[in-house]
């Protein structure tokens, strides 16, 4: 059956590190789960990132905007296990230096 969302999905790039580099993933499948700054996320378990944020045990939530549509595409259809997606973006990190988050995107970094 195909998947007919019932309301419009945000496109937002989770960014975990795998094995000390970092991969970022497009994902349509987040929102709001209640008035603590706490969201959901929902990750295929085979993705690549997935296997970050099991790694690290966090991953960081990232909002494109528009002129950035052909790369979030590209994360979207390719994977890190076949493709390096590192340099895709300019990451940085927080004191915990756990996952990087995308340098001029606006983003947020949330503990899995
Ligand atoms: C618009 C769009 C939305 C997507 N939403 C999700 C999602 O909500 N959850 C998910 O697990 N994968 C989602 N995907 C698929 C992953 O982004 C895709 O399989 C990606 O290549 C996985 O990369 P990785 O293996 O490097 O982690 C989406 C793809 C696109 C193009």
């Amino acid at each position: 059956m195909p998947n007919r969302p019932a309301i419009v999905f945000p496109t937002i790039l989770v960014g975990a590190d795998v094995q000390g580099k970092p991969n970022y993933c497009t994902v349509g499948a987040c929102g709001v789960v209640n008035l603590e700054p706490m969201l959901y996320i929902s990750l295929k378990d085979t993705h690549y990132t997935t296997s970050g944020v099991k790694e690290n045990g966090f991953f960081s939530v990232n909002l494109p905007s528009s002129d950035l549509v052909q790369k979030v595409d590209f994360c979207g259809v390719v994977s890190g296990k076949e493709t390096d997606k590192s340099r895709l973006y300019t990451p940085f990190y927080d004191e915990t230096g756990r996952a990087p988050m995308i340098r001029n995107v606006r983003s947020i970094f949330f503990v899995g």
